[in-house]
């Protein structure tokens, strides 16, 4: 019974620590923004991702890996087949040992996955002053929130509350759990220049980068929605047929 009593006192008085804990650590929700893949029959705006991969490999390429992404699988954004081969031989790539058995290297092609910035995990802390640049592949399914966050997270910069203190290296982020946060704003106006003549604004870029990251997350959202109305469509004509044969086989008895 004492320990009980014990119990519900510790529980009752951490309880409130707890949520003041959450609380200061917690950020607000990032506004709900339309996307063009969110709606029920929605597909990738093509150009805006297009954008988005200008934005990915001009800026955030620095620092964030897109590991499980293959250069071949930019047709998926619409590259016509020389642009993917084009892109992917910019980079370099490990391509086995040369005659003397030492490691050669030579240009990409598109069956190769996109280039990390960083050899390793090591080499990308040492690099941003301790903090981790994760990778970018899988971000939007990995967040709360999802494309809204990461379209917070680039547009949330900003001067810190007077109340804070900010640690070193650190940055204001409204939408950052904690607001402290090792990466610079990586956008600012004006940073890439459009080759569709788009404006280049920090919101602009967000928004297509944001696109991009989505279809480097999911791919394959749009077949997966197109079998989708297939497979309702099979269903409806499935029972529409299975009824019709239903009253032709019983059409006898009365
Ligand atoms: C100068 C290096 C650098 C550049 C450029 C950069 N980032 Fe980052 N990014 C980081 C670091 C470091 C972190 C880890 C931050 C932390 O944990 O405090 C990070 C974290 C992130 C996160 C994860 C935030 C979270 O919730 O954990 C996202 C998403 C992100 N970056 C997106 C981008 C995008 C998109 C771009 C390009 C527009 C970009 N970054 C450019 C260094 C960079």
């Amino acid at each position: 019974m004492r320990a009980l009593r014990n119990l519900l006192l510790g529980m009752a008085a951490v309880g409130p620590m707890l949520g003041s804990a959450l609380a200061a650590g917690g950020a607000p929700t990032p506004p709900t923004q339309q996307w063009s893949f969110e709606r029920i029959f929605g597909t990738y705006d093509l150009a805006a991702a297009q954008r988005g991969f200008q934005v990915y490999s001009e800026v955030c390429a620095a620092c964030h890996s897109l590991t499980f992404v293959h250069y071949r699988q930019l047709s998926g954004i619409g590259l016509t087949p020389e642009q993917i081969k084009a892109v992917a031989a910019a980079v370099t790539v490990p391509q086995g040992l040369d005659d003397q058995g030492a490691p050669k290297e030579g240009p990409g092609t598109p069956a190769n996955k996109f280039k990390a910035p960083f050899p390793n995990e090591t080499a990308a802390r040492a690099g941003n002053n301790g903090a981790y640049p994760p990778d970018l592949s899988l971000m939007v399914n990995a967040r709360v929130g999802g494309p809204d966050y990461i379209y917070g997270l680039m547009t949330g910069y900003g001067t810190p509350p007077a109340t804070m203190v900010m640690q070193d290296g650190m940055n204001y982020n409204k939408y950052f759990t904690g607001h402290q946060i090792a990466m610079p704003q990586p956008l600012q106006d004006a940073q890439v220049t459009y080759a569709d003549g788009t404006t280049a604004s920090v919101e602009q870029m967000a928004r297509d980068v944001t696109t991009f990251l989505a279809w480097a997350a999911n791919p394959e959202l749009v077949e997966r929605k197109q079998m989708g109305v297939r497979v309702i469509l099979f269903l409806l004509l499935m029972t529409g047929l299975t009824y019709a044969v239903k009253r032709k086989v019983w059409s006898d008895v009365h």
